[in-house]
């Protein structure tokens, strides 16, 4: 895949650290331009210098996600700068682990207003974007030999089953599946691809909080439940940013032009529907 996204202008979210930082990275190795959207613009800034440093052309964009009025001034300062939208890669996300009969409703808000609504109102600003970019031939007739555009989301292994101590947060990865599917419907007549990954257990910030969460509910010590999610994966061992950051790399480019609508799990084996 050498350089296969040459001179793609890619929005990755969530790109401050952990999974979408590799990802950002691995789009600008193959070519891309990236926006690096976060919450956190330190972090944003500090992925964009590390693009640059590749010679690729990158801008750090400070964004709550889950404040939908962020979105579209985001939108109009990536078209001000780079005029067009090819990829958009939703990794931004927040966990939350803890005894149900906990849950608060502030706790429940903060993780579906960014993992879900954040989400889908980003698909849909870029979506729009992407749309227009789409020649009206295609837009006429539904059918293109190449896609004109790729969105992947970031579902989870908890978004395949249910989660004890993780109520919304897999309640809103078994949703953005959904939306994966109902967004690649929508958008199929413009040749838009819309997919998403699950990634299983990768160490990042993220982890390291469920860690501390899941060692504080049950008493397990430090790393015990990585152990523990370890020993029941079949190649037995934690996934890497970098392994994740190559499954989406591979869903940006043109080589997953026939395939929209899937999810596709990369964890080891420890799932496999
Ligand atoms: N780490 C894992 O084991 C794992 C497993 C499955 C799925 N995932 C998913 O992968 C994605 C990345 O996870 P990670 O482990 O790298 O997490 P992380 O916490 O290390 O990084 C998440 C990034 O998202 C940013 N972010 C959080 N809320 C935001 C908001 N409201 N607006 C904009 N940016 C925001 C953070 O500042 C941070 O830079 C998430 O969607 C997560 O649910 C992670």
């Amino acid at each position: 895949m050498e350089q296969c996204l040459r001179e793609k202008i890619a929005i990755v979210t969530g790109a401050g650290q952990g999974i979408g930082k590799a990802v950002a990275l691995r789009l600008a190795r193959e070519g891309a331009n990236v926006v690096v959207a976060d919450i956190n613009p330190k972090t944003a800034e500090q992925t964009a210098e590390e693009i640059q440093a590749i010679n690729r052309r990158a801008l750090a964009c400070h964004i709550d996600v889950a404040n939908v009025a962020e979105i579209q001034p985001m939108i109009d300062c990536v078209i001000a700068e780079f005029d067009r939208i090819d990829i958009l890669v939703n990794a931004a996300g927040v966990a939350q682990t803890g005894l149900f009969l906990e849950l608060t409703e502030q706790e429940w808000d903060r993780v579906v207003d960014t993992n879900l609504k954040g989400t889908t109102f980003i698909i849909q600003a870029v979506g729009r974007q992407m749309i227009e970019q789409v020649p009206e031939e295609v837009k006429a007739t539904g059918h293109a030999d190449c896609s004109y555009g790729k969105i992947v989301n970031f579902s989870s292994i908890s978004g395949r089953h249910g989660r004890a101590e993780q109520i919304p947060y897999a309640a809103t990865k078994a949703a953005i599946i959904s939306i994966t599917q109902s967004v690649a419907l929508a958008f199929a007549r413009y040749n838009i691809n819309v997919n998403a990954v699950c990634p299983g257990v990768v160490p990042t910030p993220m982890w390291e909080q469920i860690d501390q969460d899941r060692g504080r509910i049950s008493g397990l010590a430090p790393g015990e439940s990585m152990k523990s999610f370890i020993e029941r994966t079949p190649l037995k061992r934690a996934g890497s940013s970098e392994d994740v950051a190559g499954v989406v790399a591979f869903l940006c480019s043109p080589d997953s032009d026939y395939m929209t609508g899937q999810t596709l799990n990369i964890d080891g084996g420890f799932e496999m529907n």
